[in-house]
């Protein structure tokens, strides 16, 4: 695939013509920050949480340390709420911390992320950077939380105001003592969660990359703080390895360790596993996903309340009186080893993955566009999106060559029984290679073709996307076959 704004604007091209994505509330203008996904997209947008889901929480074992990992480990899923106590988000830091400093043109009433001013344009012509037309008036920067606000019940005053969660992370730390009460889960062990999650950014930009609603992939993983170092280790070459195997293996894709000066105040260890999209600069990286150590800073400040750093220790953040600025729970989230009757607050690595930017990341890597010769012969220019067969949205198509014969019964009939496993599509109508090529932007692995010799001896043609190859195999092996060429479940 390869860079620039032109590729950018094929690949939204594509996601608009072939289904994949929309602009939320197009046909009044659209909204900024929020994006639909359509028939296509939310097929692989499951896809994408599926396979997450499936590799580090389903199939993991609890009794085998994976390659890498210090020692086996327990994965457990959640499900909390998007709305939680505002308490919740005092304690984490998110309510006096979560924010931007933002920068407003009194001429031309734009605002702009003070960190961006180089890179955002100021909205009157000519193009320029903000500040440099010469009646711009730019505002000194303002802290801008990114938290989204509402309020709960029929009362609309300061009691009644909570949030939006800006992260899934809160609800696993504040159900840690529940989970590991139910769930006979022992340290060291994961909590996973998929989720919505809402920020109010100053400005969402580069498609879906920057939105105001999007969907994470967190694991919390709670181990003694002695292993926690190992552990990081293990969580960030374990999650690049998890996108390269999805088909992010080209040099676009990169693991980038933070400087000590870039990290939070609570980190003891940063590192961003990052993409080169088409719509940054030659040579820009932009995140995917961050796997973070963040030591014991988030039990700690949900038992004890907001903490800072002073003089190198996190201490709970006092007022004038000396009384707790945000009171954490009170509650115990120590965790008692029996096994080394030690009692300890566990350490936290995190990593934490964003759905849609993945989704952009795959779809990108995903695109390229060749030429295969047409019935005749003669080379015709496709687009095609080589998208990981776990990930396709449609992972077979099925089509008649004509509409006579009994091959619309055939094809009907394989498509009917293809169609308890996989999300497969039936096609009649167009040229056959109009239709692999539609199939060819869709992103779909195999085409199945019913004609003249499926009537003679019940064999069909499986064209495969990537090569254009096309094989004669039996009908009644389609299952077993597509399986095999899928590697799905
Ligand atoms: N709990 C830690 C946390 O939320 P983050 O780096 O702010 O960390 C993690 O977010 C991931 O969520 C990012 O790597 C990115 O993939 C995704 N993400 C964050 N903000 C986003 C936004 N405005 N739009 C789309 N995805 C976003």
């Amino acid at each position: 695939m390869a860079n620039g704004s032109t590729t950018m604007e094929k690949i939204v091209a594509l996601c608009k013509r072939r289904g994949f994505i929309f602009q939320s509330s197009e046909i009044y203008g659209g909204i900024g920050g929020f994006w639909d996904y359509g028939p296509l997209g939310v097929e692989m947008k499951r896809n994408v949480k599926d396979a997450w889901w499936r590799d580090m929480v389903t199939v993991h074992d609890d009794t085998t340390a994976p390659a890498g990992a210090p020692s086996p480990y327990g994965m457990v899923g959640l499900d909390a709420s998007i709305i939680m106590d505002p308490q919740v988000w005092k304690a984490s830091g998110h309510y006096d911390l979560f924010h931007d400093l933002l920068v407003d043109c009194r001429t031309c009433k734009a605002r702009f992320r003070a960190d961006q001013l180089q890179t955002s344009e100021c909205p009157r012509k000519p193009s320029k950077h903000p500040g440099e037309h010469t009646d711009c008036d730019l505002t000194e920067p303002r802290e801008f939380n990114l938290m989204f606000k509402t309020t709960i019940g029929a009362l609309h005053d300061p009691s009644a105001e909570a949030y939006l969660r800006p992260e899934t992370a809160q609800g696993i730390f504040v159900n840690f003592k529940n989970i590991l009460s139910t769930a006979r889960v022992k340290v060291p062990f994961g909590v996973a969660q998929i989720g919505k999650s809402f920020r109010n950014e100053i400005t969402p930009r580069y498609y879906t990359f920057r939105s105001r609603e999007f969907e994470h992939m967190e694991i919390e993983f709670f181990c003694a703080p002695e292993e926690s170092g190992a552990w990081y280790t293990y969580w960030r070459d374990r999650r690049f390895a998890w996108y390269t195997s999805l088909g992010l293996k080209s040099d676009r894709l990169r693991l980038r360790d933070h400087s000590p000066e870039e990290r939070a105040h609570y980190s003891c260890g940063t590192a961003d596993i990052e993409y080169a999209f088409p719509f940054l600069p030659e040579g820009e990286f932009g995140e995917l996903e961050g796997v973070s150590h963040r030591g014991d800073f988030d039990l700690r400040s949900h038992m004890e309340g907001k903490l800072v750093r002073r003089d190198g220790d996190l201490v709970v953040d006092t007022d004038e009186n000396g009384r707790p600025r945000h009171p954490g729970s009170g509650k115990d989230l120590s965790y008692f080893d029996e096994a080394t009757k030690r009692k300890y607050i566990p350490n936290v690595i995190e990593p934490s993955a964003g759905v849609d930017r993945a989704m952009l990341a795959f779809l990108c890597e995903a695109y390229d566009e060749d030429a295969i010769p047409d019935e005749r012969g003669v080379p015709q220019e496709r687009v095609v999106l080589r998208i990981h067969p776990r990930l396709a949205p449609i992972k077979a198509a099925v089509f008649p060559l004509v509409r006579k014969d009994g091959m619309p019964e055939i094809a009907g009939e394989i498509y009917r029984t293809l169609k308890r496993r996989w999300n497969v599509f039936y096609d009649e109508k167009g040229s056959i290679g109009r239709r692999y090529r539609r199939q060819d932007e869709s992103g779909t692995p195999l085409c199945i073709t019913v004609d003249q010799q499926t009537l003679a001896d019940g064999t069909v043609t499986l064209r495969n996307r990537d090569t254009t190859r096309q094989d004669r195999v039996k009908a009644v092996d389609l299952t077993a076959i597509i399986e095999e060429r899928l590697m799905v479940l």
